[in-house]
C-alpha cells in the first residue's frame, strides 16, 4: 500500500531558530502528516545562502533543526528527513529549470521585490532564481501536495507553471503539484506588534523553540493586548489582534476550541489570562526542547539519521532528474 499514499515536500531554511509560529503554523501538523502521506522534509540550506551567513552559525542551525524536527515528531524511520545540499540534484534541477523559468515572471515575484528591497547591497543572481531551485527542490520527489504557509503561496504557484511549460514541451515529466495549506494555528503573530506574524527578526514579540521558560513567560507577560476591560478575553482578529492572537495561541498549545477558552476566562483580565498561555506554551515546548538537547548531545546518531535521508531523497531524486536529461537532450554518462 505503501506506494499508494499521497506524495508530500517541504523545506524550511535554516536561516534562523525555529520559533512558536514556525511550530504552532506549519511544523504541528507535520506529525499528523507523516502518518497520511509519504513525506519529504528537508532543511533548505541552499536557499539559506541567499542572504549572507555566518559559516559556523548555518552549520549549528542546519544541525539543530534536524534535532529539533525530529524532537517534533518526525519520525526519521517514518518519512524522508534530509539536508538539501546533501542532494545535489535539487541543484542539478535547479539549473534546467532556471532554462524554462522566465525574467519577466522572476522579477514579479513578491518575496524577491522584498527580499532586495531589504538587502539593497546584495541583490545576488540566487536570490532572483530562488523560485526555480524551490520548483526543483519540489518537482524532482513528484509531489500530490505542497504544504505551506499563505506566504509561500506565489513560489508553489510558480512552480506549478513551470511544470506544467515543461510538459507542455516534452509530455509529462512532472506532477503537478497543489499548495495545502494547513487549517489550525495558521498564522501567529508577533507578541509585541501582533499585527504582523511572529518573526525572528523582532525577537522580543517571537519565542523560540529552545528559550529558557522564565524568558518565554517575561515575553507572554508583556504582550500587547488592548485597554478592553470589560470581559476582554473575547476572539476577534479584527478589533483586538493581540489577545486573538493569544486565544490562537492558548488554543494550539491545548488543543482547547475558541469558545471554551472565552468561557473559561469570562470575567477575568489580561493579567489572569498571559501567564496561563505562557505556561501552556512553556509545558508544550519542554519535550521538544529536552528531546532537542538529548539528540544534539548524540551527533553519531544524527548522522546516521543524515545520511539515511540523503540516500532516500537522493534515489527518488535521481529517477526524476534522470528522465529530465534525457527529454532536454543531454547524452547519457
Ligand atoms: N521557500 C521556503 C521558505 O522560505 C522554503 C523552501 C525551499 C520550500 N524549498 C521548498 C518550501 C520546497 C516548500 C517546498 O519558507
Amino acid at each position: 500500500m505503501e506506494n499508494q499514499k499521497k506524495v508530500m515536500v517541504s523545506g524550511i531554511q535554516p536561516s534562523g531558530d525555529l520559533h512558536l509560529g514556525n511550530y504552532l503554523g506549519p511544523l504541528h501538523h507535520w506529525p499528523e502528516m507523516i502518518a497520511e502521506f509519504d513525506c519529504y522534509f528537508f532543511m533548505a540550506d541552499l536557499h539559506t545562502i541567499t542572504v549572507r551567513q555566518d559559516p559556523a552559525a548555518l552549520r549549528k542551525r542546519t544541525l539543530t533543526q534536524l534535532a529539533q524536527y525530529i524532537a517534533c515528531g518526525l519520525d526519521p524511520e517514518k518519512c524522508v528527513l534530509f539536508v538539501q545540499s546533501h542532494v545535489p540534484a535539487h541543484t542539478q534541477l535547479g539549473w534546467v529549470l532556471d532554462c524554462y523559468t522566465m525574467f519577466g515572471e522572476l522579477s514579479r515575484m513578491t518575496q524577491f521585490k522584498d527580499k532586495s528591497a531589504r538587502n539593497a547591497d546584495n541583490i545576488n543572481a540566487g536570490l532572483f532564481t530562488y523560485p526555480s531551485l524551490m520548483a526543483a527542490d519540489i518537482l524532482l520527489y513528484q509531489p500530490d501536495f505542497v504544504p505551506v504557509g499563505e506566504d509561500q503561496k506565489q513560489h508553489v504557484e510558480i512552480c506549478r507553471d513551470i511544470a506544467e511549460r515543461f510538459n507542455g514541451v516534452y509530455g509529462d515529466v512532472f506532477k503537478v503539484p497543489q499548495p495545502y495549506i494547513a487549517k489550525v494555528g495558521a498564522r501567529i503573530m508577533g507578541l509585541s506588534a501582533p499585527e504582523s506574524k511572529m518573526s525572528k527578526s523582532v525577537p522580543e514579540g517571537c519565542v523560540f523553540l529552545m528559550e529558557k521558560p522564565e524568558d518565554i513567560m517575561r515575553k507572554f507577560k508583556r504582550a500587547v493586548t488592548d485597554s478592553d476591560t470589560e470581559n476582554p478575553v473575547r476572539y476577534d482578529p479584527k478589533a483586538k489582534p493581540g489577545v486573538s492572537n493569544l486565544i490562537q495561541i492558548y488554543a494550539a498549545a491545548t488543543g482547547k476550541p475558541f469558545a471554551e477558552i472565552e468561557a473559561e476566562f469570562a470575567g477575568k483580565g489580561y493579567g489572569a489570562f498571559k501567564p496561563v498561555v505562557g505556561e501552556a506554551v512553556v509545558e508544550c515546548l519542554r519535550p521538544i526542547r529536552e528531546e532537542t538537547e538529548r539528540l544534539l548531545a548524540d551527533k553519531a546518531y544524527l548522522e546516521t539519521v543524515w545520511r539515511a535521508g540523503a540516500e532516500r531523497a537522493e534515489y527518488v531524486a535521481m529517477k526524476t532528474l534522470r528522465k529530465v536529461y534525457k527529454k532536454v537532450g543531454f547524452l547519457a554518462r
